[in-house]
């Protein structure tokens, strides 16, 4: 069945969703306009605007700039800008910036510059690209993930998968300037991400430990928010899944494209062993049942852009794929009571923590993906 033909079938149900979306956000975008959610509290929305450094602060204003860009609605400009004013205090504190500025600022700063020609926000996301890219160690040949947050802990020979999703801001940045070094350090990271965290059977490590000095070595790998060591953490295995197509629509390069369909084989499978609920570990015990919607949601907007990208005759897989699993995420895991401020619920931090909550980027992606399936062109990675 053609692109055209999966969204026409599809048009009144993904209408349907729109509508909901834009009923609860747009009353949300005023009530939370002073805050920066991550998740809610008897139904309420939390705020962790007092600290600019968290990883999951961007997600609330780069999802009202996603309703901003779908509907001119000048409430979600409004919440989303009070995000970014928020989080420029963390410009006073640049030492303690770390892999995560593409999730913190291109879809923020980044979104904001692309929506309205902001040129200050353009300035604050180049400003992250740099700090990015002084990550890069030369002699090892990767980005270093994470700072030692943790007592006693020396990760500074880790990478982590989700960094594929903070690497398209180097490309981004290289177009900007005309300069290639960004884009040609986003490639190096890609192609160690491809050999190093990407499993042959299209599963995915999470953490993957490098020599400091001897470049392209592994020294182990971590299960990191997944189960074990040797698991597949579905979170980590869909930011490699969208990463490795955002790296494909940046660069062209074919073993991008060839790596983003091997982990969505894989990804599709294990969600068709059980009916499109997306697991938090797809290679953990039967029991205890612990799902993480987020994984399902980011997911689906890879298998989206993956469909847009292979020939006429395989789209079919991708968006088929990509409609099941909104619908079941939907059906399974939103809420659009009027007395709960999340949407998407169900997510899950890590396989030991943070089980079956409502989590901001859960309920980003998830209105990306509709957004996506609606039409919309506009891509803030
Ligand atoms: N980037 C951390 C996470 O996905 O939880």
């Amino acid at each position: 069945m053609s692109y055209e033909k999966i969204i026409a079938d599809n048009k009144a149900w993904i209408d349907e969703v729109f509508t909901k979306l834009d009923k609860k956000l747009s009353r949300t975008a005023v009530t939370s306009r002073n805050k920066i959610p991550y998740t809610t509290k008897d139904g309420v929305h939390d705020d962790r605007s007092g600290n600019p450094h968290g990883w999951t602060n961007g997600f609330w204003g780069g999802l009202m700039w996603l309703m901003y860009e779908a509907t001119k609605n000048e409430d979600y400009k409004l919440t989303a800008l009070k995000s970014e004013e928020f989080m420029d205090k963390a410009f006073g504190e640049m030492d303690q910036f770390y892999h995560d500025v593409g999730f913190m600022w291109h879809i923020l700063a980044g979104a904001n510059y692309k929506l309205t020609g902001d040129m200050a926000a353009r300035n604050k996301d180049i400003l992250c690209a740099m700090s990015l890219m002084s990550r890069y160690n030369i002699d090892g040949n990767f980005i270093r993930s994470w700072n030692n947050h943790w007592q006693g802990q020396n990760n500074e020979n880790w990478t982590i998968i989700d960094c594929m999703m903070n690497i398209p801001i180097l490309y981004w940045a290289s177009e900007q300037i005309g300069d290639e070094r960004f884009k040609s350090i986003a490639i190096r990271y890609a192609d160690m991400a491809m050999r190093d965290h990407v499993r042959p059977d299209g599963s995915v490590n999470h953490i993957v430990v490098h020599d400091m000095k001897k470049a392209d070595t592994v020294l182990e790998t971590k299960a990191g928010q997944g189960y074990a060591v040797g698991s597949c953490w579905s979170r980590g295995a869909s930011w490699a899944l969208y990463g490795f197509i955002l790296s494909y629509i940046y660069t062209k390069e074919e073993r991008y494209l060839d790596t983003a369909k091997k982990v969505a084989h894989y990804f599709i499978t294990n969600l068709e062993l059980n009916d499109w609920k997306p697991l938090c570990d797809f290679r953990a015990p039967e029991e205890p049942v612990y799902y993480d919607s987020t994984a399902g949601a980011i997911a689906a907007c890879g298998m989206i852009e993956i469909a847009k990208n292979v020939p006429e005759y395989e789209k079919n897989i991708y968006l088929s794929a990509a409609m099941k699993l909104v619908k079941s995420l939907e059906k399974n895991f939103c809420n659009w009571e009027e007395n709960e401020d999340s949407i998407l619920q169900m997510g899950t931090e890590m396989y030991t923590n943070g089980i079956h909550k409502p989590i901001i980027y859960g309920d980003y992606f998830f209105t990306e993906a509709i957004l996506k399936l609606r039409g919309s062109e506009f891509l803030p990675w």
